[in-house]
């Protein structure tokens, strides 16, 4: 009796364990068999999940009436519309989820139902990203890993899909320049070349599932989430109140939004300068614009100046390494005047410079004085030699008149 049960017992696991719709759709061949193969990377799969988990279904026998079986909960394929709720079925529910991952949220979906894919997909439009075009089907990832297609160096070809498309995007008067702009952006070089994660890709501007561009009025929060020092300044300087009463997007005046260029003195001064667009250049604005131009010019060059004299001293084998550390330190204050910028007034400017401008001194006073005692030091060169010379010759000529006395 005991054993019998035992024996049932046996048969009820093994039966659960097999999982049919696996074994039939891994022989069917074409887009039958696609999911079985991949589903393998699955991490789903890696979780214990079958396809009955999403399909409904009975895995638990060969003969394929009774699997795909619509009274057995059947779904088929699934309909566009309805993979946000199949997914949050499982997703929504904390007790499950967090028996595999403590901390991990549940709210995509009532995040998503706030974004514009959402919103669109509640009114009919399949157009829009749902849970399986960001995370694709059957090789669901975990998003760490570096093969998932949200991962921040895969994220942007995700979106790109669909937002690089003229013909889909057109459709909803949507430009479809943001993947080549982004990609000419500070950002991707920083993420992609030099391997920087704290670099944004689009999910970390625009939210993952709550995919939505930021408000005019909220560009400089975003942007600020990272560069909170420009923040703070920008938020304090003439331009805030005047940009959100105009409805200019803060940042993105100057510095765009997905083409982000190495920032230069450019913007500050000459033909196509960001401040020209506004400011008259004998405007006050003009004026101040002009002003911090010259001095980070000035900056700059000196520092070069230093630069290029403490290298000359090296190559010509001076000990100059401590005054090239300290001219690196000095660097730091044109950075520092960089960012006060963004007060749009010179005279914050001007204490950054003052300075940078001192180390720039000190340094080339350095690099001077090593040129010249390396100028010292080979003439003292040449000097001995000539004297050993003298010494040499003065030997020779006395071995001769010995040699000549001798004979
Ligand atoms: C013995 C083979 C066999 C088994 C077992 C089987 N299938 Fe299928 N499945 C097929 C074949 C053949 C088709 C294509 C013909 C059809 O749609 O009936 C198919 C089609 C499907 C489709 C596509 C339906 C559509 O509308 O395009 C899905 C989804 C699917 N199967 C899921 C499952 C799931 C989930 C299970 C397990 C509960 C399962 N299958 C078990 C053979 C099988
Ligand atoms: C995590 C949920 C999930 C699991 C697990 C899952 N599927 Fe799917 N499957 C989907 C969704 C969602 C779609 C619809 C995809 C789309 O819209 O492109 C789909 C589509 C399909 C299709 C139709 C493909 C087509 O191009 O017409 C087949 C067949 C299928 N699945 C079979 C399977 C099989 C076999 C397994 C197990 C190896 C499986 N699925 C596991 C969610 C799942
Ligand atoms: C527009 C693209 C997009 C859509 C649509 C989308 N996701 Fe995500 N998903 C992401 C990104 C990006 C991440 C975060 C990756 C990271 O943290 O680096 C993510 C993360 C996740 C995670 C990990 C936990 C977390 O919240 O960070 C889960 C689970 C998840 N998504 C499920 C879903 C489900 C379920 C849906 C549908 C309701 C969905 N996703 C729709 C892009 C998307
Ligand atoms: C039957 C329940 C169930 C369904 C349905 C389901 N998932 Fe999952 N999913 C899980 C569990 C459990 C995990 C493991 C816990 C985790 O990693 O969050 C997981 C993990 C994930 C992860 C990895 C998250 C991470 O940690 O990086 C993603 C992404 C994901 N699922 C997306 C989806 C998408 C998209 C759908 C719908 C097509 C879906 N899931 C449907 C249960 C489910
Ligand atoms: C499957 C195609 C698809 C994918 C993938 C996709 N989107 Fe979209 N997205 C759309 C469509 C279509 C719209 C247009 C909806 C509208 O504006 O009415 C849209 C709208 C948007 C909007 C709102 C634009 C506006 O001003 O109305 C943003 C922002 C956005 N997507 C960001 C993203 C990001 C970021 C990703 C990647 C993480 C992404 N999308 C992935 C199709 C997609
Ligand atoms: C550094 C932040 C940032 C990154 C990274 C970023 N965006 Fe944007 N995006 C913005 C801002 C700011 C706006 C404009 C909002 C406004 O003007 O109201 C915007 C607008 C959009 C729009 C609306 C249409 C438009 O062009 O104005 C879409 C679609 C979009 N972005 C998609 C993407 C995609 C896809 C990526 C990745 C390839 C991406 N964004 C990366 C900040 C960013
Ligand atoms: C997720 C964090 C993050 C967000 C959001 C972000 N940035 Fe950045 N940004 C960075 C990182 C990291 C760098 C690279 C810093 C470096 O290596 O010089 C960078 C570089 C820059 C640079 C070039 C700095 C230089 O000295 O070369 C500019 C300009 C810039 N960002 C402007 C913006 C603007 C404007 C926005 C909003 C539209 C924004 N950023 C949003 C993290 C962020
Ligand atoms: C009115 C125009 C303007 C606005 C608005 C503006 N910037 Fe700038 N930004 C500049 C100029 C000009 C420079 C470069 C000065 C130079 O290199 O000489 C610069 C430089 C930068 C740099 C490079 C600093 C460094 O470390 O080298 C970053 C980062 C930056 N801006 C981010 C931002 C952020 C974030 C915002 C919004 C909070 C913002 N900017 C708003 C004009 C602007
Ligand atoms: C989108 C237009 C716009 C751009 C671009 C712009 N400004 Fe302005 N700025 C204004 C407006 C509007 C005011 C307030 C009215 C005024 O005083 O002219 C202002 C005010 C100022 C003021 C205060 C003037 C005063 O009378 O006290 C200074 C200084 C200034 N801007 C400097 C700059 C600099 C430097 C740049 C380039 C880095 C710049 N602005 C870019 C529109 C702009």
């Amino acid at each position: 009796m005991r054993r019998a049960t035992l024996f049932l017992l046996i048969l009820a696991s093994l039966a659960a364990a097999k999982d049919s719709c696996l074994e039939c759709h891994a022989v069917l061949g074409d887009s039958l068999q696609k999911p079985a193969d991949a589903f393998k990377n699955d991490v789903h799969s890696a979780r214990g999940f079958g396809c009955a988990d999403c399909h409904g279904g009975n895995a638990a026998t060969d003969d394929p009436q009774a699997a795909m079986s619509r009274a057995r909960g059947f779904k088929g394929k699934i309909a566009r519309t309805a993979v946000p709720e199949l997914c949050a079925r499982c997703h929504g529910d904390a007790s499950l989820i967090h028996k595999y991952k403590p901390q991990q949220r549940v709210d995509q979906l009532t995040q998503y139902r706030t974004s514009v894919h959402g919103k669109r997909l509640a009114a009919g439009d399949t157009a829009v990203a749902n849970c399986v075009d960001c995370h694709s089907v059957h090789d669901i990832r975990e998003v760490r890993n570096a093969l998932s297609p949200v991962h921040p160096l895969r994220l942007p070809e995700t979106c790109a899909r669909c937002h690089a498309d003229a013909s889909r995007m057109s459709k909803y008067k949507l430009e479809h320049t943001q993947f080549d702009e982004y990609r000419q952006s500070v950002h991707w070089a920083a993420l992609a070349k030099r391997g920087d994660l704290s670099a944004p890709s689009c999910a970390s501007c625009h939210g993952n599932h709550g995919a939505t561009p930021p408000q005019v009025n909220s560009v400089a929060a975003v942007c600020g989430t990272c560069h909170v020092l420009l923040e703070q300044l920008y938020n304090k300087s003439p331009h805030k109140p005047v940009f959100t009463a105009m409805g200019a997007a803060g940042c993105e005046v100057c510095h765009g939004k997905h083409k982000i260029e190495p920032p230069s003195v450019k913007m500050l001064s000459g033909d196509g300068s960001v401040c020209a667009q506004c400011h008259e250049a004998s405007s006050a604005g003009g004026r101040a614009a002009a002003e911090m131009a010259k001095q980070m010019t000035g900056l700059d060059q000196a520092l070069r100046r230093s630069e290029e004299t403490l290298e000359l001293a090296r190559v010509l084998g001076m000990e100059v390494s401590e005054a090239q550390v300290e001219l690196t330190a000095g660097r730091e204050h044109l950075v520092k005047a960089r960012v006060a910028v963004h007060a749009f007034q010179p005279a914050a400017v001007a204490q950054p410079v003052k300075e940078g401008l001192a180390v720039a001194a000190k340094t080339y006073e350095t690099g001077l004085a090593a040129l010249k005692e390396s100028r010292v030091r080979r003439f003292g060169l040449v000097v001995s030699l000539a004297a050993i010379l003298a010494t040499l010759a003065g030997l020779w000529l006395a071995i001769r008149a010995l040699e000549k006395r001798g004979r």
